[in-house]
């Protein structure tokens, strides 16, 4: 299959390429298009056969359910049960935008493999003119993971989106690096308190503004029975090709760590903060300021795919404070590193 590219920025003539893009999708295709947290790979989520496309072009296990996005609230009542007091107000505080709130499905309107034989589904509104754009004009909703093969991390450019999946989909729109970087945060509303299953943009604080207490990942008891997990939380993420291990940001530990390395006869990449730029790393990839989470963010995947465009043995990766958006560049980090820390 050819995949084509289109861009879809003020600069050029879009209507054509949205035309397009409505086209394949109403014709049971998948097509991948920028939103504000990652690229998604969407198709209509009321067709089983399409959505089961989207699995096989990202080799993803069949129960992993999808994100189903809306270009406005208006027909989400259609889709699921009932809204509660708690999500409406989330939905009011924080739509469009990178939050996804899983309610119970309605039986029999989803493709089934949509929510991978749950009885819950996770809905959002994205904050991006094209994914707006997109299902505005198509007007139904679009279940769409990340664009990226199931194991990497996902593409915050459509060049990632290319180096994934060229050949597998047939179109991608362009629209440019994504703002946030990180994917949406998922919290669970069929039970109270909210859960937060994946931390994103949308902070536990910012939530507690909105809707009182919301149990964090860290406050799981992770083997209970009683709470309900993201089957995702499972599978391996957002791995770049060579060992990565985490570090914390402390002179001494990173030009210990790299010495080590290098006494070994090994290369090195450090993604750090750029006051740890002096160390002689083989490679550096700049978090920029320390302070700035929001860029580590933003940059987080694109340095990891970038490691992998080099044969670099090893990835050291700083640590980001655990405040804010610091929550879930840190739980994207641990599951990119399996957990493991650097120990010279
Ligand atoms: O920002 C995002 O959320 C991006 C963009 C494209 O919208 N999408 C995204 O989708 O990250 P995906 O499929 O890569 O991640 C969805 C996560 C998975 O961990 C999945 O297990 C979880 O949400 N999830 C989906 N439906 C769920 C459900 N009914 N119950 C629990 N977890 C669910
Ligand atoms: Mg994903």
């Amino acid at each position: 299959m050819k995949t084509t590219t289109l861009i879809v920025d003020n600069n050029v003539n879009t209507t054509q390429a949205y035309a397009q893009a409505v086209e394949k999708l109403l014709m049971g295709e998948v097509i991948a298009f920028p939103t504000e947290t990652v690229y998604g790979l969407g198709a209509i989520a009321t067709n089983e056969q399409a959505v089961a496309k989207i699995f096989e072009a990202k080799g993803r296990p069949s129960d992993n359910p999808l994100i189903i996005h809306f270009g406005d609230a208006h027909h989400i009542l259609e889709y699921v049960r009932e809204i509660s007091d708690k999500a409406y107000k989330c939905m009011n505080a924080f739509w469009p935008g990178p939050l996804t709130l899983i309610l119970h499905a309605k039986p029999n309107v989803l493709a089934p493999n949509v929510t991978a034989g749950l009885h819950t589904v996770g809905v959002r509104i994205p904050d991006h003119p094209v994914a707006l754009e997109l299902l505005t004009m198509l007007g139904q909703p679009v279940a769409a993971p990340s664009a990226n093969r199931s194991g990497k991390p996902s593409p915050t450019t459509a060049l990632h989106v290319e180096k994934d999946l060229n050949g597998r989909i047939p179109l991608i729109l362009d629209g440019g690096p994504t703002g946030i970087g990180l994917e949406s945060t998922v919290v669970d509303f069929t039970i109270d308190p909210p859960v937060i299953l994946r931390p994103g943009g949308v902070t536990a604080s910012m939530l507690r503004q909105v809707v009182g207490e919301v149990i964090e990942p860290d406050t799981l008891i992770v083997d209970s029975a009683s709470v309900p997990r993201s089957p995702g939380m499972k599978y391996a993420h957002y791995a770049p090709d060579a060992s990565l291990y985490l570090i914390q940001p402390d002179h001494m530990a990173i030009e210990n760590a790299i010495k080590s390395i290098h006494t070994k006869q090994q290369t090195v990449s450090l993604l750090a903060p750029d006051e740890f730029m002096q160390y002689h790393a083989d490679w550096f990839y700049s978090f920029g300021n320390q302070e700035n989470l929001e860029a580590s963010a933003h940059d987080l995947y694109a340095h990891l795919r970038a490691c992998d465009d080099t044969p670099t043995d090893i990835i050291l990766v700083t640590v980001p404070v655990k405040v804010g958006v610091g929550a879930a560049i840190l739980n994207r980090l641990e599951k990119a590193a399996d957990g493991n820390w650097w120990h010279s």
